[in-house]
C-alpha cells in the first residue's frame, strides 16, 4: 500500500520595515506606501499611549485620504484620528467613527509587528 503523503500549506509572511519605532513620537504618524492587490497604496502608523497602530489612509466617508490638508492624523488634542474633509474622528486603538458622519465604516487596519525597534507592515 502505498504511503500517504500529506501535503502541508505554509503562509509565508513578509515584514516590510516602516519606520524606527524610537522616531515616532507618542500622538504622531508616518505615512508609507505599499502595494495592495497590485496598486499602489498609502498607509499611515501612529504611537497612541505608547502602542503602534497602522491603518490605509483612506477616509471611509468618501475615500479621502485623511490628511489631505495638513501633515499629521491626529485632531489637535492627539487624541483621536482626524479627516479634514467633513471633520470626523476616530479611535486611534481601533479606527472606529465616533464624531462626525457616522456611522460609517472604520479605518481599514494594517497589520504591523515591531521587532528590534523596527515597525513592520505584515503583508
Ligand atoms: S471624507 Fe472624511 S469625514 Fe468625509
Amino acid at each position: 500500500m502505498p504511503a500517504m503523503i500529506s501535503e502541508t500549506f505554509l503562509s509565508i509572511q513578509t515584514f516590510a520595515p516602516i519606520i524606527k519605532a524610537g522616531e515616532l513620537a507618542e500622538g504622531h504618524s508616518k505615512t508609507f506606501s505599499f502595494t495592495k492587490d497590485g496598486a499602489k497604496t498609502e498607509g499611515f502608523v501612529i504611537r497612541f499611549q505608547g502602542e503602534f497602530f497602522a491603518y490605509i489612509n483612506r477616509c471611509p466617508h468618501t475615500a479621502q485620504p485623511l490628511d489631505e490638508d495638513r501633515d499629521g492624523m491626529f485632531n489637535a488634542d492627539h487624541s483621536h484620528l482626524y479627516c479634514d474633509e467633513h471633520a470626523a474622528l476616530f479611535n486611534p486603538r481601533t479606527g472606529v467613527c465616533v464624531s462626525g458622519p457616522c456611522p460609517i465604516g472604520p479605518l481599514t487596519k494594517l497589520p504591523i509587528a515591531v521587532q528590534d525597534g523596527i515597525i513592520y507592515l505584515v503583508a
